[in-house]
This record gives C-alpha cells, structure tokens and sequence, in this order.
C-alpha cells in the first residue's frame, strides 16, 4: 500500500481562493488509475483552506467569536474541494470514498491523540481508496485547531507501514536551497533524513498556517524512522507521479527510511 499526498499547491492555485486546478488533478487521477496501486490519498487545502484560516487565525485555536465563523467557512470549503477531488477520481475510473478528518481524528494542543484507523482498514479491504484531506478539527486544548494533511500521512504511515510515502509538489522536490530566491540551487535526488535536516533552515519555502517546507522535513523525518521511504515529486510535471507509484525513475527527491 502505499500512502499519497497531494499537496494544495497543486491542485489548487494558491493566489487565488477557492481555485480548483481541474486539469492538473484530472491527469492525476488518470496517472494513478494507471499505476493501479492501492492507496491511500490525502490532499491539501491549498487556497480552499489557507486564506480564511490564516484570517481568523485558526490554527491558534479559539480566542474569539467571529473565529466561529471563519472555522465554518473553512470547512465547507475545503468540503467542496474534497468533492471535486472525488469527482475527479471516479471519473477516472477510481473508487474513492471520503473520510473526513473532521470526525476521523481528535487533536490536543495540535498533536494527534485519536485517528479512527479502522474505516480506512475496512474502506482498504473493500477495494476503495480511502481520501482524507487537510480540514478543522476539534482540538481538546484549544478548541479547534487544523489537521494538516502532512499530519494525516504521518498518523497514516505509523499505523499502515505503507510500502512508501508520496508528497506531490509544486517543485520538483527537495533542494539545496530556497528555489524561490536562490538561482543557483541543485535537486537533492536521494538523501537521507540526517542529511536533511541540516539544510532544513535553507530549504525554507514557502510559510503557511501549517509550516511549509521546514514542517515538511519534520513530517519526513517521522516517517523516516518508520524505516519508510519518502518521495517528493513535481505533481505538475505529467508522467512523474504515475512513475514513481510504479517504482520507476524520474526526477524526484527520495528520503530513505532509517534503517538504523
Ligand atoms: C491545511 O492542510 C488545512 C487547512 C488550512 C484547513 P494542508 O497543510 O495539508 O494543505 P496544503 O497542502 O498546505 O495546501
């Protein structure tokens, strides 16, 4: 099995609220009904999730009224997200069901205490592919908070010990340093997680409500320990999602699991 994020910068174009980019996720959805692996899929918010909770602040937790609101509005839009998600595996030919980290998962104080592992297993079982996606959710400490989706795949590959982690990106994978500023940066094409986190302050990317690159690197570097492979790919450039589901090569960043 293996365990695949796609991320909301991806699917979504991040600039602008509430933009489904349709044809990328589309060839996504015919790569993976292609490769013909079971999986289990989680997507990003992108600009269905980010705007509004940066705006009230959600991931803070509650502090005032009118983050009532915005928690609200959150939610339903990264709902309608996950809808087109779906319509657009199903319209590849992929039976994918929804399950929402809004009732899936239980927080405190940001850090996961409860995930309802069991659905996924019996979704699995039956031949479906299991989605779940960055939401809101109650957190016992701060009343809500946001599960991200890097969240999901960590929680995810410590229970299922999936066969390897997928991060789809809006870059090619992981580099020396910052691409956004730095011309001269080169792709890391294979690495391990000690390697990494020493250039986890230069590979900063891009800081969001749920911490960008650098809280990527933690999220791999959790998996890592898991023993568990890591790979992060450009989900823009067509061919290269299907490749590495398939386990052939292309241009990527690998992570390896630990195999101390
Ligand atoms: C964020 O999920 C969820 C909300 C903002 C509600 P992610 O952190 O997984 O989303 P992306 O991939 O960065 O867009």
């Amino acid at each position: 099995m293996i365990i695949l994020k796609l991320g909301g910068s991806v699917i979504t174009d991040k600039t602008k609220e509430g933009s489904f980019r349709k044809k990328v996720m589309d060839n996504l959805s015919k790569e993976i009904k292609k490769a013909n692996k079971q999986i289990i899929l989680i997507h990003g918010a992108g600009s269905f999730g980010h705007i509004h909770a940066k705006k009230y602040r959600l991931n803070e937790g509650f502090s005032r009224d009118e983050q009532i609101h915005g928690f609200s509005v959150t939610h339903e839009m990264v709902q309608r997200l996950n809808s087109m998600v779906l319509k657009s595996l199903q319209n590849n030919g992929i039976p994918a069901v929804s399950i929402s980290p809004h009732s899936a998962v239980k927080l405190d104080d940001h850090k996961l205490v409860s995930m309802d592992y069991n659905v996924f297993e019996e979704y699995l079982k039956k031949q479906f592919t299991p989605v779940t996606f960055g939401d809101v959710v109650l957190d016992k400490k701060l009343s809500f908070s946001i599960c991200s989706g890097d969240l999901l795949a960590m929680a995810l590959a410590n229970y299922f010990k999936p066969e390897k982690v997928i991060f789809a990106l809006d870059e090619d994978g992981i580099y020396t340093s910052n691409p956004k500023i730095d011309k001269n940066v080169k792709l890391i094409d294979s690495t391990t997680i000690d390697e990494l986190e020493r250039l986890k302050t230069l590979a900063d990317v891009h800081a969001d409500v749920t911490g960008g690159m650098s809280g990527k690197i933690e999220t791999i570097k959790n998996i890592s320990k898991l023993g568990i492979d890591t790979i992060l790919l450009n989900g823009n450039k067509p061919d290269r999602l299907y490749k590495v589901l398939v386990g052939e090569d292309t241009k990527s960043t690998i992570v390896y699991g630990d195999k101390k």
